[in-house]
């Protein structure tokens, strides 16, 4: 009992320091999962990595005032972003928002907006699930 009192902090701790997916976001990751091995049968997992490149990529197809994701959620997606009427958006990552990518309607509502704002097409559900594996890591 005591050694438990004791490392309860220590977990704790490091589960602050490593962000990662809780049920309401890795639902949201299983159901694009089912999606990309639908649309893809050689699919083998999303990659944080793909999905900082989107959200860092300035696009040649966009929008003339909406180039990147950054455009309006800044490259620190721990930061305040906003909207191009200045309106204030909640940071991206997990860490800084922990309401995030747990709703898949609006989830979904705002990938299409801003996938064809962007990239003037629908985001695939591969790139919408290293998206989230990228933002629920920092
Ligand atoms: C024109 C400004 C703008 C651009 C550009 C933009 N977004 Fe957003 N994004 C918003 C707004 C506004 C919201 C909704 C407000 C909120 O969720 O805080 C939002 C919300 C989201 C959400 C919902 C998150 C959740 O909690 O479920 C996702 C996902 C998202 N954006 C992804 C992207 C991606 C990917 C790109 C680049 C391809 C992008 N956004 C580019 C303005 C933008």
């Amino acid at each position: 009992m005591t050694r438990f009192v004791i490392l309860l902090p220590v977990l704790l701790a490091a589960a602050a320091a490593q962000a990662a997916p809780g049920p309401a976001q890795q639902a949201e990751l299983d159901a694009y999962t089912g999606m990309a091995k639908a649309a893809d049968p050689n699919f083998g997992g999303f990659s944080a990595a793909r999905g900082q490149a989107l959200f860092l990529a300035t696009s040649k197809t966009a929008r003339p005032d909406t180039p990147s994701c950054t455009t309006c959620h800044t490259t620190d997606p721990t930061k305040v972003g906003r909207t191009r009427a200045g309106k204030e958006i909640g940071p991206m990552a997990l860490s800084a928002k922990p309401d995030r990518y747990s709703v898949m309607a609006d989830t979904e509502k705002w990938f299409a907006r801003n996938c064809d704002s962007v990239l003037m097409r629908a985001c695939t559900p591969m790139e919408k699930g290293d998206f989230i594996t990228f933002m629920t890591g920092q």
